[in-house]
């Protein structure tokens, strides 16, 4: 089975063709294009989403293309597309939507409406098979999420972010410290420079739910920052810190979720997921803690926003709709 998947929620623009087989457990990338308006965003120290919505008209029809040309197939071969309908930017993720609608009357082919968040869950099954049921940690810029799957089209959310997404955090903290967008992976960079035990952040919502806030991390730094001119060094120590207080809270409520549901594997997905450090300490918490549960995430460039997540996913959750039937919808959830 070949599916085109197209993904435009927000500042990236992706197409790519996956070949699922039925009696495969995990899918083949035959192609996977991604532009980004990133560089853009960093001039503007964040998103402004007309701008994201304009970069996404200039680079959608030319990444489907290139996406078609590299799997080297022709869209009468393809058995479905695959389109991110939400949750995302309202003008970004119209783009995607529309030109899906577009491409499923034309071609004549079934359409499948993918959440992007279940995309992100499902960039695991990409050359891998995560053994199920499954606790999945989504940390993207948007979202942070706990879910378990159950089994494929059976996801039961077990709770989330009440304020800002762990990435919204890691930005608005690097904005806060004069660092380049996105925050994440420059903290990542300066942490490791950085001392942790020089700051001492609060653990946000250090209780027995499943359910995280960051937004009073980044009030703490806001406060121990504010009017001061800081050194490079203050810089790589707070940022230590404050990655070592997210990565703390997504681990331990992570490993306790796991440890309730009793699953077989961990699967981790979303930008945050491409943290080098959330990845090893993830893996030696439960190698110690949970042995018998083994993590699944997926290679680095397949953590952010991507159509090849989007191509898998609409694979093991196959739900055709009428290409009429299918709207953007930016507040879609589970
Ligand atoms: O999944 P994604 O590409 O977009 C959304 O769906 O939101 O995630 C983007 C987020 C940004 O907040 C970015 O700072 C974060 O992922 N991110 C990272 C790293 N790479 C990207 N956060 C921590 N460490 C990284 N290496
Ligand atoms: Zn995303």
């Amino acid at each position: 089975m070949l599916i085109l998947g197209i993904e435009s929620s927000c500042d990236e623009t992706g197409a790519a063709v996956i070949k699922g087989n039925k009696n495969s457990e995990s899918v083949f990338l035959l192609s996977n294009v991604v532009a980004t308006s990133l560089a853009m965003h960093s001039t503007t120290g964040g998103i402004i989403p007309e701008n994201a919505a304009r970069e996404q008209v200039k680079f959608i029809i030319p990444v489907i293309s290139d996406a078609l040309d590299k799997a080297g197939i022709k869209p009468q071969d393809l058995d479905a597309i695959a389109v991110t309908h939400g949750p995302g930017l309202i003008g970004s993720l119209l783009i995607g939507v529309e030109t899906a609608k577009t491409l499923s009357y034309v071609w004549n082919k079934p359409l499948i409406p993918t959440n992007h968040l279940i995309g992100h869950l499902y960039a695991n099954w990409i050359d891998q098979t995560p053994e199920l049921p499954a606790i999945g940690l989504i940390v993207s810029g948007g979202h942070t999420d706990l879910v378990l799957i159950k089994q494929h089209e059976k996801l039961e959310w077990l709770g989330g972010t009440r304020d800002d997404a762990a990435g919204e955090a890691l930005d608005k903290i690097g904005r806060l410290l004069g660092l380049p967008y996105p925050g994440g992976p420059n903290i990542e960079k300066r942490a490791k420079e950085g001392d942790q035990k020089k700051y001492n952040f609060p653990t946000p919502l250090n209780d027995s739910s499943f359910d995280f806030s960051f937004s009073g991390l980044k009030s703490a730094v806001f406060r121990e920052v504010i009017d001061k001119k800081l050194s490079e060094q203050t810089v790589n120590d707070i940022c230590a810190n404050v990655q070592k207080v997210i990565i703390g809270i997504l681990i331990k409520k992570t490993l306790k979720a796991t440890e309730k549901y009793g699953v077989k594997s961990i699967i981790l997905g979303g930008g945050v997921a491409a943290n080098q450090t959330l990845r090893n300490k993830l893996g030696s918490s439960l190698d110690s803690k949970l042995p018998g549960v083994k993590l699944f995430v997926p290679e680095k460039y397949l953590c952010t926003d991507n159509a090849a997540m989007i191509a898998t996913a609409a694979f093991y959750n196959h739900q055709v709709v009428n290409w009429k039937k299918v709207d953007a919808d930016p507040g879609l959830y589970f």
